[in-house]
């Protein structure tokens, strides 16, 4: 495997984690603002990224390539209101997407056929990841001012449960 491609793979599995722990710590933010639903709809995000950061995994084993594990940084987003969760996820969605396009065209400049064909289920899974992300910030925009359209929208998103993903390695 190109050196570079290998490098940004692996650094995807650090990414993902990353991403997941922010999610855990979205989750955290709205366990304590007492809208367990959104709490629950994050805690399953944040379990759909560890099992992105686990396909990378997998991906980088099953093409005998060498994994290194590094540090997962600390979640550092401060929140002054329920939309600024929101608009941080949807803002790390857009950085997550350019990072994976990023692989895609190392992967491309190379030729890595195989590579791109694995990272075509993640472009997909960013076009839904944002679209779920932009749709929460306008139901918010729509209902969070009222408190009891709030309720029924924290209900909603309490029935949210976890699928594995479709993308087996
Ligand atoms: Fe793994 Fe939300 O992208």
């Amino acid at each position: 495997m190109d050196k570079k491609v290998h490098e940004l793979l692996n650094q995807q599995i650090n990414k993902e984690l990353y991403s997941a722990y922010l999610y855990l710590d979205f989750s955290n933010y709205f366990k304590e603002q007492g809208l367990d639903g959104f709490a629950n709809w994050y805690m399953i995000q944040a379990q759909e990224e560890r099992d992105h950061a686990m396909l990378f995994y997998t991906y980088l084993q099953n093409e005998n390539e060498k994994v290194t594990l590094e540090a997962i940084a600390k979640p550092d987003k401060t929140f002054a209101c329920h939309m600024d969760v929101l608009k941080a996820g949807l803002e790390h969605e857009k950085y997550v997407t350019s990072l994976i396009n990023e692989i895609y065209g190392a992967a491309y400049d190379v030729r890595d056929f195989r590579t791109m064909q694995f990272l075509d289920w993640f472009v997909k899974e960013q076009g839904e990841e944002e679209t779920n992300a932009n749709d929460l910030i306008t139901k918010m925009e729509l209902f969070g001012s009222d408190p009891r359209s709030l309720y029924l929208l924290n209900q909603e998103l309490s029935a949210r449960i976890y699928s594995a993903p479709s993308l087996v390695l």
